[in-house]
């Protein structure tokens, strides 16, 4: 079991590349299943998520190959459609090649992704959606098998914004016979990466971004060529840790349009934040304030950025309100702060934070991969020495963050 040791007290300083987004690279590496030609992708992040989408598009049959960051992926014939328990219980985002598959080739069959740390996380509006466009649907043995000769296209109004509902749908409609409309669609700028895509790929969508998307249906894709767009919450990461460590970080390779809000809590924490075209800089010099932050869809306030900005609530002067509403169980990282000397009270889904001076070292677990993030962060600043164990789940998310914090002064190292 792998765990990273930190020595708290090192101010951040100097310049980190964003990766590329985590969640745009797996709905986007889904999509070459809608195509027989290849499917080039640049800036994909070296994840062990995007390993394990890899290997389960392997496991169809198609051709991943990898060359960096860049990824070829051809599914000119698959040998079976069925994407396994084994493969989708380590990585509920295997969900997304239920639309594509069944869109191309008639059929699918996915495990049932079962609930993680941070809720339940049912899957019933990718099938309800999928149901409206015809296709038959039934649960046997954990898993979802799906039949449709040839979707048709239809209005879907989701009951919730639901980001890899949105794009299982958005995948299943581009090959549907006639038109779809998605409403209630999910806003984030994943989603609207994926769109470009398979629009390059052929696709005739419209609205991304906004609530209601229209897919009007074609024959068939051709491959393409798509650069996935940066990863917004590795940026926002490492912004947040500029602040509580009171250093002065610029993060290049970024996509500063894509995290307005986060960077409205930057400054409302007292942080300078300075934007280009393709970077954002964080810089504080004193203690930040704290701020309250309650989690709801793009284009409020991101759940992916909540673990971390209570990370720096935890230092910062004054006392916030964390209030979550996505998920029902996404504060575990809550006791683990608490270990390191954090004074957080949960209420039901929000958590008041008052900031103390200091943290001090301690040993904790990381539960999710935020959470784990938050954790790391929390010993940035926490006096002594640390240690954070199972951060397998920090390397589903961040690639090698342990190198990109040294690299800005942390005193952090990977142990086994
Ligand atoms: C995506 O998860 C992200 N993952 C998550 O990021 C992110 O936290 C989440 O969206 C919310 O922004 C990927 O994109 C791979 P949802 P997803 O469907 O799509 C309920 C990370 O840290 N729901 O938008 O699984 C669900 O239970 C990960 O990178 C249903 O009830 O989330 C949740 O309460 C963590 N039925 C809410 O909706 C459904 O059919 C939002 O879930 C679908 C969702």
């Amino acid at each position: 079991m792998q765990k990273l040791k930190v020595t708290g007290g090192a101010r951040l300083v100097g310049e980190v590349r964003a990766s590329g987004a985590k969640n745009a690279a797996l709905p986007i590496l889904a999509a070459s299943l809608l195509t027989a030609d290849d499917l080039i992708l640049d800036n994909v992040p070296l994840l062990s998520d995007i390993r394990t989408m890899g290997s389960l598009l392997q496991g169809l049959g198609m051709r991943v190959e990898r060359d960096g960051e860049t990824m070829v992926l051809n599914a000119k014939s698959l040998l079976t459609t069925e994407a396994p328990y084994d493969l989708v219980k380590t990585m509920r985002a295997s969900i997304v090649t239920l639309g594509p598959m069944l869109a191309r080739f008639g059929e699918a069959r996915v495990s049932l992704p079962g609930g993680c740390a941070i809720g339940a996380r049912p899957v019933d509006q990718h099938i309800k959606g999928l149901q409206a466009m015809g296709a038959e649907i039934t649960i046997e043995h954990g898993y979802v098998v799906a039949k449709a000769k040839r979707l048709k296209g239809a209005r879907v109004v989701t009951d919730m914004v639901t980001v890899t509902g949105t794009e299982n749908l958005l995948m299943a409609a581009t090959l549907a016979e006639g038109t779809t409309i998605l409403e209630n669609a999910a806003r984030e700028p994943e989603v609207v990466d994926l769109a470009n895509c398979l629009n390059a790929m052929g696709a005739k969508i419209r609205g991304a971004g906004t609530p209601v998307i229209e897919i009007e249906g074609v024959d068939a894709l051709h491959g393409a060529r798509h650069h996935v767009l940066p990863d917004r919450i590795e940026t926002g990461s490492f912004l947040v840790a500029a602040l509580m460590t009171q250093g002065d970080v610029t993060v290049t390779n970024a996509d500063p349009g894509s995290q307005d809000i986060v960077l409205d809590k930057l400054r409302e924490a007292g942080g300078k934040i300075e934007v280009g075209e393709d970077w954002i800089r964080a810089s504080i010099d004193h203690r930040p304030k704290a701020v309250s932050v309650r989690t709801v869809p793009h284009p409020g306030f991101p759940t992916d950025m909540q673990a971390q900005f209570m990370a720096m609530d935890c230092i910062a002067e004054g006392t916030a309100r964390i209030t979550e509403t996505i998920f029902e169980n996404r504060f575990m990282h809550v006791p683990e702060l608490q270990r390191l000397g954090a004074d957080i009270a949960i209420d039901g889904h929000t958590a008041v934070v008052t900031g103390v001076k200091e943290l001090s070292g301690a040993t904790v677990m990381a539960t999710d991969l935020r959470a784990s993030a938050s954790l790391v962060m929390a010993a940035l600043v926490a006096n002594g020495e640390s240690i954070v164990d199972r951060i397998y789940h920090l390397d589903r998310g961040y690639d090698h963050m342990e190198k990109k914090l040294a690299a800005l002064g942390a005193q952090i190292e990977r142990i086994s």
